[in-house]
């Protein structure tokens, strides 16, 4: 069982990293072989709208115009069997890397051949080979758990586009709040997100997060995408583990 994590943050060691790794580690111990990329380490360029990928409909990995490292990840997501999508909180959403790095994947790892409501010309998989599970853990650095709607669209939009992109299903997903070790004097707000520190509680749940990621890959009964289970992820925006 091969589990990949694909990481938007900016920062090498910050706290979706470590709470990524607390995932992995979590995920190895039920046998899952483990890999963690940095999206910042890669080449990845800005979709130019070309239609090169959307023009292919019979390649598994659609081509692209541009020569860079986006390839090669996505060669890594057909391998993988459950794929761990991180990033920080950044204007209530995922980092502009992040999109950046879906919006390359998206008629690259999809075709427009499918229909949803009678709509033809949909996207629907490329990668039919095999089912493969998602998860995701978003960071945030002033805004608490108990506001996590007015703060996370990230994971609902992951939980809408990634089963299609990777074929499967949407497991289980964290929302690391924002957590200060002691209460904020009024003149400290403005510089949150230097006093943010994640908790031992949060590093826990990253690990569980990816013992029961990868249980359920395991167990082998992740369903390949289908549009109900679209449907489901925007009719409940609140749905978490
Ligand atoms: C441009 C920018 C926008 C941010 N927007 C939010 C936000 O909307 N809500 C929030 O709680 N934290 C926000 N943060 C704080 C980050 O979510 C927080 O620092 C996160 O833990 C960073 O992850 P990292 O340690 O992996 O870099 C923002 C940070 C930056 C740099």
């Amino acid at each position: 069982m091969k589990i990949l994590a694909l990481n938007g943050t900016y920062r090498k060691n910050g706290t979706t990293t470590t709470l990524i790794n607390k995932a992995l580690e979590g995920a190895a111990t039920i046998g899952a072989q483990t890999e963690h990329l940095l999206l910042k380490d890669f080449d990845i360029r800005y979709c130019t709208n070309c239609l090169k990928c959307y023009g292919d409909v019979a390649s598994e990995i659609a081509p692209c115009t541009h020569d860079d490292d986006m390839t090669a990840i996505l060669k890594r997501i057909k391998k993988a069997d459950g794929v761990l999508f991180g990033s920080p909180v950044h204007m209530g959403y995922v980092t502009g890397l992040m999109h950046v790095f879906m919006e390359r994947a998206c008629f690259r790892l999809a075709r427009p051949t499918g229909e949803i409501f009678g709509l033809k010309g949909c996207p629907e998989p490329r990668l039919t080979d095999k089912p493969r599970a998602a998860a995701s853990i978003v960071t945030a650095g002033w805004v608490p758990e108990e506001m996590r709607q007015y703060c996370d669209l990230g994971t609902q939009w992951l939980k809408e586009n990634v089963p299609m992109l990777i074929n499967g299903e949407f497991v289980i997903d964290q929302y690391a709040a924002a957590y200060f070790p002691k209460e904020l004097k009024d003149e400290e707000w403005h510089r949150a997100f230097f006093l943010r520190e994640l908790t031992e509680t949060q590093q826990r749940e990253a690990f569980k997060l990816g013992k029961t990621f990868a249980s359920r890959i395991s167990d082998g009964n992740i369903g390949p995408y289908d549009v109900a289970t679209l449907m489901e992820a925007f009719e409940q925006p609140e749905n978490s583990d």
